[in-house]
């Protein structure tokens, strides 16, 4: 059963302070559709040790401008409504500071082919607010997965992402972050392969269309192999880069 807040008072008047006790005052949690979920704490707003909150009661808030399952927005706020009685920048942080309300966390997608990929909140909220991508271009919560090529067209990550408002997609490691690949060969020396270096003059897909998975891969190819154009000895044929044949030591360091 809802216990409202005035049953609490009258409990208090008359001078049942164990069942008042007793009525522990809940978070109340705001289910947003566009930005996510507001918790407002009771118990914190009450804190009679916070200067700021000292002479807050009931009935600062439990009046006219906010009511019990009223549903308000944030130009109600900004007009001084709910929240916004204190929220607004004189008696408490003002409305601007969103995040301090709406909790937002880093998401992760979990690319097979590339590996994690991450989005952060924080860094985009430093230049613009939920409504640049809420509801427009993301819903919050989990939406339909997307590929590189509907981005290319303008969806998800592409609406942005451009070279126009910011960098393009081309540049892929912005988001994909790759790292260096050890190859551990006994006799003739471990190879550091790096991904940095060769990312200077060449795309992902240089590589990853035909000479390697992005899962790494299952079988170790021979130097023999190599010499016929396979893994490294595709470009390392002293054609476009220095030979197999020779250089050992370029690779295999001892
Ligand atoms: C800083 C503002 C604020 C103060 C102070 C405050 N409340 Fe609330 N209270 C709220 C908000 C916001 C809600 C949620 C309203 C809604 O459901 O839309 C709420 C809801 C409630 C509810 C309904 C809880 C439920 O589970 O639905 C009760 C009961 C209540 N308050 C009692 C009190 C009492 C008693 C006091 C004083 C001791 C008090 N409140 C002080 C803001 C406040
Ligand atoms: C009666 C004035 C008042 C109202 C109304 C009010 N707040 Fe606050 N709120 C404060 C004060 C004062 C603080 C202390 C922080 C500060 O000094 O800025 C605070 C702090 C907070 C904090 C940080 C502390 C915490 O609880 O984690 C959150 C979050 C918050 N308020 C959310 C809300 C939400 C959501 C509403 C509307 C449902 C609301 N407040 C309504 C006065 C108010
Ligand atoms: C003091 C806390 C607080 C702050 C700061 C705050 N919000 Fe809210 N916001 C809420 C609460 C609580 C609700 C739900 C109110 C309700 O349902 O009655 C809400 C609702 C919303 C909604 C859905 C209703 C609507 O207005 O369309 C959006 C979108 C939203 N907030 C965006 C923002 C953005 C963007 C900012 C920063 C500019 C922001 N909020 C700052 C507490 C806050
Ligand atoms: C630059 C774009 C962008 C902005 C700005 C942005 N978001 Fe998001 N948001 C995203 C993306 C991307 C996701 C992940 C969607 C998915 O999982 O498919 C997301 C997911 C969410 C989720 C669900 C995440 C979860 O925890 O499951 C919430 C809630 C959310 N955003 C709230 C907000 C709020 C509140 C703001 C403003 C304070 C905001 N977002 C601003 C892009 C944005
Ligand atoms: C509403 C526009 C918008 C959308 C949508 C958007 N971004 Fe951004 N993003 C920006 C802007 C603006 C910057 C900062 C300026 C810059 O560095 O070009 C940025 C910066 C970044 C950065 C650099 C962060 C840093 O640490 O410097 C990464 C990584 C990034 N975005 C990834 C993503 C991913 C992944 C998505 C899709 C899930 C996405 N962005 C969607 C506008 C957007
Ligand atoms: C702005 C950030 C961003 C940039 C730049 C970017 N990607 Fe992505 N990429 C993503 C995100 C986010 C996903 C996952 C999207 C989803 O699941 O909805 C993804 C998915 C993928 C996938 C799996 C889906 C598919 O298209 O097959 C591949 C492969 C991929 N990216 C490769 C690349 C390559 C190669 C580049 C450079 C040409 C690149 N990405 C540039 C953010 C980016
Ligand atoms: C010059 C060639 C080359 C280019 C260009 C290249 N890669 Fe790789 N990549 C490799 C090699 C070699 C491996 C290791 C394969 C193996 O396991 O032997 C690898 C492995 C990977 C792996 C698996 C790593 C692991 O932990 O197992 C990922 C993910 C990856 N690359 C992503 C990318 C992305 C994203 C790009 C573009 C930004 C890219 N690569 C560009 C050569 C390349
Ligand atoms: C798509 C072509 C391509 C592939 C595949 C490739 N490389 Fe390279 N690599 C180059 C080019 C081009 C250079 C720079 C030209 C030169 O120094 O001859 C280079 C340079 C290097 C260097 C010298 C870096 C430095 O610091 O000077 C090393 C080491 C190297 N590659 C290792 C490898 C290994 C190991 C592999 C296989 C796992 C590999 N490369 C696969 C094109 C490639
Ligand atoms: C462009 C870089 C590169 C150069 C140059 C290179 N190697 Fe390698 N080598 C590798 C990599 C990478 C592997 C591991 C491949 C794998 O596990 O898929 C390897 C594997 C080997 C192996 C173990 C596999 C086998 O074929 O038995 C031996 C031995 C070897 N190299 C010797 C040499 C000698 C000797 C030279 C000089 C004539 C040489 N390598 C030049 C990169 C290079």
């Amino acid at each position: 059963m809802r216990v409202r807040w005035t049953t609490y008072i009258l409990a208090m008047l008359f001078g049942s302070f164990t069942l008042a006790y007793s009525m522990e005052l809940k978070d109340k949690t705001f289910n947003t559709e566009k930005a996510g979920k507001v918790v407002f704490s009771h118990s914190s707003h009450l804190k009679k040790k916070n200067a700021r909150t000292a002479n807050v009661g009931c009935k600062s808030c439990h009046n006219s401008n906010l009511k019990e399952n009223v549903r308000y927005t944030m130009a109600d706020m900004d007009k001084g409504k709910s929240c916004g009685m204190c929220h607004n920048g004189a008696k408490a942080f003002a409305l601007s500071g969103c995040t301090s309300c709406h909790k937002v966390r880093q998401i992760t997608y979990n690319v097979k082919e590339t590996g994690p990929t991450t989005f952060s909140h924080s860094v985009h909220l430093k230049t613009m607010q939920c409504s640049s991508c809420h509801n427009a271009i993301f819903k919050p919560g989990p939406n339909k997965r997307v590929n590189m090529a509907e981005m290319e067209k303008g969806k998800s990550c592409g609406a942005c992402h451009d070279g126009k408002k910011s960098f393009a997609l081309s540049k892929c490691t912005r988001c994909h972050p790759v790292k260096d690949r050890s190859y551990k060969i006994a006799g003739a020396g471990n190879v550091e392969f790096s991904h940095v270096f060769h990312l200077d003059a060449y795309g992902c897909k240089d590589c990853h269309a035909h000479l390697y998975s992005h899962r790494g891969h299952k079988k170790a190819v021979t130097m023999a192999e190599m010499e016929k154009g396979k893994s490294c000895g595709a470009c390392h044929d002293s054609k476009t880069a220095f030979t197999v044949k020779e250089n050992c030591d370029r690779c295999h360091k001892v």
